[in-house]
């Protein structure tokens, strides 16, 4: 396969680069073993690279070092054990041992947002990079796989060369991630796509001897995987532009929403009707309470906050409705609540003393533990808040929920959250919670009031068997 370089020219015989290591393949280090970094870490190690995930986490290497997998991600925990017994892959939080061992050497630490503003919080990339460099003793690839603001790159180069001796020549890439979590496996086995930021010919070939297991699995499904070589900021925007992209596409369809509410036109079928067009699609189309997780929500500000430090900030206004559309439908759960439990509102919002409310779905989404600013869990605090008595079940996020929002009440299964509710919120759209009996659900209620909150459930089977059903944008 040849691909070709920013400058057109094409770069021949990319696997005969030897990683300095002197092994056979680079060895690879992930430092950082979140949801991004133990995926890959557990991913590449399964294409048969020889992996190093490192983490200031004692108690999360343990884990990871002992076969289970810290967080819910469907088909990882196998892949872990299967690459510990076969030798290719270890956990470390020891950044010497790290530094002696790759030699490609991945950032995958967190990047949210700043206590003190939208932008991003760069702290853990700093120690990452500040932890690992003066331990270099040879040649490497420092790769940032972190979602960052454009010019960090260059801003990490710079550390690197304050603290490495210029003759070890360590080189410094950008290769962002696009992995979806629930779907992390596959999304790293076999990415749509993968977009490299580099400055040289080497970088470049160590990062595509480093991706060649990818290649090779591609080849022998008879697929091609995409890929972009591009500069460091291209590489870097790449990632905030497709963030912001998916998010004003989600707070469209909200937005339309919000309009179908008030002319009691159904946002399902006009999300139906406009997605059949391809050159609109069908796809992040779903009209409900919003986007979350640890990623939309802190990009789309730190894109903002970056934009507008580089005298850009215009270019990127609208992210702001965006952001706000998002917001406003979450405040949307709770007005229905009160409307529907008939309580009126006040300038401090409803009164909702005196009501049991199930919230079924703590996660943003299914097949994920992952509760970091989930709009289920931020709206079971809203109605915590408006005084309800609120009682949660999620099938994978109730240890994370617990700690997130301790002062709601939970339950060990849907039934447990439903049993005596005035009304019952289903908020993650869980297949447990989308294929629920509603006749049986009924018989444990004290009341059959329903919203969907992700316009997930079936309307006419919901109503048929006697609930008062709300949606989102629907009559
Ligand atoms: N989660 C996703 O689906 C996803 C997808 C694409 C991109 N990203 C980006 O990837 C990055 C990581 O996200 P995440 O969801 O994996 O976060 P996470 O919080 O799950 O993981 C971050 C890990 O970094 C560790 N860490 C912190 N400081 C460290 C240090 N100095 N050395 C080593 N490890 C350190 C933490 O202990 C933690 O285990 C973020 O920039 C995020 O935006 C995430």
């Amino acid at each position: 396969m040849t691909i070709p370089y920013p400058s057109g020219q094409s770069l021949p015989a990319f696997a005969t680069v030897t990683p300095p290591s002197g092994a056979a393949r680079p060895r690879l280090t992930f430092l950082g073993t979140g949801y991004l970094g133990a995926t890959y870490a557990i991913c590449f190690a399964e294409l048969g690279y020889e992996v190093l995930g490192c983490d200031i986490d004692e108690e999360k290497i343990a884990t990871l070092a002992n076969g289970a997998v810290p967080f819910h991600e469907p088909g990882l925990d196998e892949l872990l054990r299967r690459n510990l017994a076969a030798g290719r892959l270890r956990f470390t939080t020891d950044y010497k041992e790290t530094a002696d061992f790759g030699d490609v050497h991945f950032i995958c630490v967190g990047t949210p947002q700043r206590a003190d503003g939208m932008g991003a919080d760069l702290s853990y990339v700093e120690a990452a990079v500040t932890s690992l460099a003066p331990h270099l003793t040879r040649k490497a690839l420092i790769v940032g796989k972190s979602t960052v603001p454009v010019g960090t790159a260059e801003w990490v180069e710079q550390l690197v060369s304050k603290h490495v001796p210029p003759e070890l020549g360590v080189e410094v890439a950008w290769s962002p991630e696009f992995l979806q979590e629930g779907f992390a496996v596959e999304d790293v086995l076999r990415p749509n796509r993968i977009v490299l930021g580099v400055k040289s010919e080497w970088a470049y070939s160590m990062l595509y001897a480093a991706h060649k297991g990818v290649f090779d699995l591609a080849a022998t499904e008879d697929r091609e995987v995409p890929v972009v070589v591009t500069d460091f900021a291209t590489a870097e925007l790449v990632k905030v532009a497709a963030n912001a992209f998916l998010a004003t596409k989600i707070s469209f369809i909200n937005a339309m929403a919000e309009v179908c509410e008030v002319v009691g036109a159904d946002v399902t079928q006009l999300a139906r009707a406009i997605g059949y067009d391809p050159r609109i699609g069908n796809r992040f189309l779903q009209a409900g309470i919003g986007f979350g997780g640890g990623c939309l929500p802190k990009d789309i500000r730190a894109f903002q906050a970056r934009a507008q430090e580089l005298g850009a900030g215009e270019a990127l206004r609208f992210l702001h409705e965006v952001d706000l559309i998002n917001q406003r439908r979450r405040t949307r759960v709770v007005q229905l609540a009160a409307e529907l439990l008939g309580r009126k509102s006040g300038p401090a919002g409803p009164d909702l003393s005196g009501t049991r409310i199930a919230v079924l779905g703590a996660t943003f989404k299914p097949n994920s533990d992952d509760v970091r600013d989930a709009p289920s869990l931020a709206i079971a605090g809203m109605l915590h808040k408006a005084g309800a008595d609120v009682h949660v079940y999620d099938p994978q996020g109730m240890e994370n929920a617990k700690r997130a929002l301790p002062e709601v009440t939970y339950e060990p299964s849907m039934e447990d959250a439903v049993r005596g509710a005035d009304l019952v919120c289903v908020l993650t759209e869980w297949a447990d919670f989308r294929n629920a009996d509603p006749v049986a659900l009924g018989e444990l209620v004290a009341a059959r009031r329903v919203i969907d909150g992700r316009n997930c459930l079936d309307p006419a089977l919901w109503t048929q068997a006697g609930w008062v059903y709300r949606g989102m944008g629907r009559p």
